[in-house]
């Protein structure tokens, strides 16, 4: 199957590209992370600092790399060659390579856990228990050695496997099916989270804003989060976007993606911390907070099981279609750059990241493996996260912004957002780019600047 590069393939319609951008956005970030990063911080105050970096640096960003995407047509280091040919600049394709790597290390593995919850509630292991034992079976299933790497296997052969189908054939037709699937799933997980008794402390908990209760490190924290949950700063979105319709209208299509993203972010805050007040649960249990509360829910009420199984199913798709976005910006680097075929490219990238990956599974828990092996004081698992999330994602998020807001012309980036001129949104396009020009990067560098000296 030898493809030339002016036969790239791309979506189909406009429907197509909010679909897999959106679906690319919502993922484990929605239902696992940010429950639980706003459990650590405290809750409302935290979810505020989140909203405003999403929009104010979040959107921007995204912009960024939908121009070079789309106008290019290629993928992450590509795109950036075509528009600076062999200059240093390649670097943020790059580093975006290497983003993509760590973050599916530990993503995957993750992603293991939830396939292994759907089978646990289909062979019901997880009814009608107390909440130290459902804490106790989360503890047991990440820190054993086989099962998790098993499941992590296991996800990574199903995200291969759709992306050797295709740009079309894969992603398009996937997202289209699983993301209104997944909207009503979390729907009715959240009607019946509301109906439970500590419903209202749990949305207090999640809308209050107590600014007392931010750290430095919260800010820091919120900042990786919005990067994190709007797929930024590592190239999904320059890759995703060089399939995107030439007729597509991208700051409409950042905006919705981004307000769909914080709804779906909400409701799953929405099932989770009602769970956390009616049962006692610790709303700081970290990681495991997902795991140790959903059972729960679900654990006494009629048909429980069958609802406890649409939603590791649904967060098994969230997942799913994520992971698909991360690894496809390895894929089309590899394909296009190293000239191989789609299939060995999947193929290698998969292997490489269960490799390395395992050595995140191995170290997820206090008694697990390989726990006591530290990076910097971090174990492989949270030292993947954090140096990606809160180092590497912001910094290439900055590097993109100063690449687009120095190296390419005004006029040149309006021409191409604007669809060869034919929007008509010409004031909110000089905003957007003198956001990206004189806000966004120094914003970021601050921040950057702060987390290091954190680090230290
Ligand atoms: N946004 C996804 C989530 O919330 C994860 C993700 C997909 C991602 N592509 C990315 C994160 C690129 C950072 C960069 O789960």
């Amino acid at each position: 199957m030898s493809r030339n590069t002016r036969k790239r393939e791309g979506f189909s319609s406009g429907l197509a590209v909010f679909f897999a951008t959106l679906s690319s956005a919502v993922g484990l970030g929605n239902i696992w992370k940010f429950p639980y990063l706003t459990g650590d911080n405290g809750g409302g105050a935290f979810l505020i600092i989140y909203i405003a970096f999403a929009l104010l640096l979040g959107i921007p960003v995204m912009m960024c790399e939908f121009y070079i995407g789309r106008s290019t047509k290629r993928n992450a280091v590509g795109a950036i060659d075509r528009i600076k040919p062999g200059s240093l600049w390649k670097i943020i394709g790059y580093a975006g390579l290497l983003s993509a790597y760590l973050i599916m290390f530990f993503y995957s593995s993750v992603a293991g856990w939830v396939y292994s919850y759907i089978f646990k509630s289909i062979r019901g292991t997880l009814s009608h228990l107390s909440t130290e034992d459902i804490q106790s079976i989360f503890d047991k299933t990440v820190s054993s050695s086989f099962e998790p790497i098993f499941w992590q296997v296991f996800a990574l052969a199903v995200v291969g496997s759709i992306l050797v189908l295709g740009v079309r054939n894969g992603i398009e037709r996937l997202t289209k099916i699983l993301m209104p699937i997944l909207f009503i799933l979390i729907i009715i997980c959240d009607i019946r989270a509301l109906t439970l008794p500590g419903s209202l402390e749990g949305i207090k908990f999640l809308f209050y804003p107590d600014f007392s209760s931010l750290t430095k490190n919260s800010i820091l924290i919120a900042l990786g989060l919005a990067f994190f949950k709007l797929s930024l700063g590592m190239g999904t979105m320059i890759t995703y976007s060089s399939y995107f319709t030439d007729d597509n209208n991208m700051l409409a299509t950042s905006l919705k993606v981004a307000f769909s993203d914080l709804c779906i972010s909400l409701l799953a805050g929405i099932a989770i911390f009602p769970t956390v007040f009616t049962f006692g649960v610790k709303v700081n249990s970290g990681p495991g907070l997902l795991f140790k509360t959903i059972p729960l829910v679900f654990s006494k009420l009629p048909f429980g099981n069958i609802l406890m199984t649409m939603f590791f199913i649904l967060t098994a798709i969230a997942a799913t279609t994520a992971m698909m976005s991360i690894v496809e910006v390895t894929v089309a680097i590899l394909t296009e750059e190293l000239k191989i075929s789609r299939k060995s490219s999947v193929m290698l990238n998969c292997l490489i990241i269960a490799v390395f990956g395992s050595l995140a599974t191995l170290s997820s828990s206090s008694s697990s493996l390989l726990a006591d092996i530290k990076i910097f004081g971090k174990t492989f698992f949270d030292f993947f996260d954090y140096v990606s999330s809160n180092v590497l994602l912001p910094l290439g998020g900055l590097l993109i912004a100063v690449f687009t807001g120095y190296i390419i012309k005004k006029e040149k980036f309006i021409f191409e957002i604007s669809n060869k001129n034919s929007l008509e949104q010409k004031y909110a396009f000089s905003l957007l780019f003198i956001l990206i020009k004189y806000v966004t990067p120094f914003l970021l560098l601050i921040i950057l600047l702060n987390s290091l000296s954190l680090i230290n």
